[in-house]
């Protein structure tokens, strides 16, 4: 079947809210050497994308135009000297850019089968979050399956991915989160306690239970010298995010008495080839997780493509728990 010469991809026209969104016509891209287009069947929405839509997260160089940063689809053209895929495999793909749109071209190394048995349109949501919790609790964080894990914003996608991956692999999990119903949806994926923050001290609760090895943490702020105060000896603090800012007075006593490593990571500018690695690991650890049905996209909500707008409206209410989808 030839494809359209032309497609649809959504983009920022300036800076600003949801409605400076627009979706437009563009060439259908072509892979170059090492690189495959992907005629995708639905995109993630992630917290990453508003922030970019308001002008602070600019898009790496090389990156294909436009918002998303994760699709699943199929296979509509192989580039040059790329062996491991085939034309019409269900995928899904990490990309640095241009994932709202029909088609999209990704690196090989970025790319991976769609695991089994779970819907296409819902395998969208896992490349965001899947590399970046292994990335930052399993690589970084080397959480080990003995030791207790900490996630803030238990219900975002990247929340809701790291309860269940930090269970499939037999640590135990604190998760905090904002309301009741989000509360219920930690215990539900698996959080063996989870926090009200609005209600409760987070800090006294993880000391009252014995404190954290490893720490996710994407809210920054006041939360960075609380979670140093509840974290056990020999605790990794990974930043990934600075919802309440990226500035804060430490105490660095406890840093030093508690051999404790404050440390983070960003994903979408890690070279091609790091990426690569990640999808490797991915594969063989993550993906039978996902397979036997022990790790599963939270689906929040699905917009179609011509629907972006109202896709980051819901994002930015903070009302939704785990993932929103654009079909394409
Ligand atoms: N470094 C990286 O490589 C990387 C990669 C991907 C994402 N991220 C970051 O990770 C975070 C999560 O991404 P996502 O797409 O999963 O986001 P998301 O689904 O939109 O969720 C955001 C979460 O933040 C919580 N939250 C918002 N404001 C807060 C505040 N002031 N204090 C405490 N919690 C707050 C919300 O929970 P409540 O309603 O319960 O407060 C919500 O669960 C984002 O900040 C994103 O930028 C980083």
């Amino acid at each position: 079947m030839s494809e359209p010469q032309i497609h649809h991809i959504v983009i920022a026209q300036e800076p600003g809210g949801p409605d400076v969104l627009a979706c437009v016509e563009r060439p259908r891209p072509v892979p170059g050497p090492g690189e495959v287009l992907i005629r995708n069947t639905a995109c993630g929405v992630n917290r990453p994308d508003q922030i970019e839509r308001l002008g602070f997260y600019p898009a790496p160089p090389g990156a294909p135009e436009g918002l998303g940063l994760e699709v699943s689809g199929h296979v509509a053209e192989l580039g040059e000297g790329v062996t491991g895929l085939d034309v019409g495999e269900a995928v899904v793909a990490l990309v640095a850019g241009g994932g709202y749109s029909e088609f999209v071209v990704a690196p090989e190394g970025s790319v991976l089968p769609a695991p089994k048995g779970l819907d296409l349109v819902d395998a969208a949501g896992l490349p965001e979050t899947v590399f970046t919790v292994w990335a930052n609790v399993f690589e970084i964080g080397a959480l080990s399956p003995d030791e207790t894990f900490l996630v803030h914003g238990g219900t975002s996608g990247i929340g809701t991915t790291a309860i269940q991956m930090a269970k499939a692999h037999g640590a135990r999990v604190i998760a905090t989160a904002g309301t009741p119903e989000k509360v219920e949806l930690c215990r539900k994926l698996g959080a063996d306690i989870a926090i009200n923050y609005r209600e409760e001290d987070f800090e006294a609760v993880v000391t009252e239970a014995g404190g954290a090895d490893v720490i996710l943490d994407m809210v920054g702020g006041p939360y960075v010298q609380k979670n140093i105060n509840c974290a056990r000896a020999g605790a990794r603090l990974v930043s990934i995010a600075f919802l309440q800012g990226s500035r804060c007075e430490l105490d660095l006593m406890r840093v030093m008495l508690k051999r404790i490593t404050l440390t983070g990571s960003t994903l979408r500018a890690r070279p091609v080839a790091e990426k690569a690695r990640l999808a490797a690991a991915i594969k063989d650890t993550v993906w039978p997780w996902i397979e036997a049905g022990k790790v599963r996209p939270v689906i929040d909500s699905r917009f179609a493509l011509t629907e972006a707008v109202s896709a980051h409206e819901r994002l930015d209410s903070g009302e939704h728990s785990g993932k929103i989808l654009l079909t394409c």
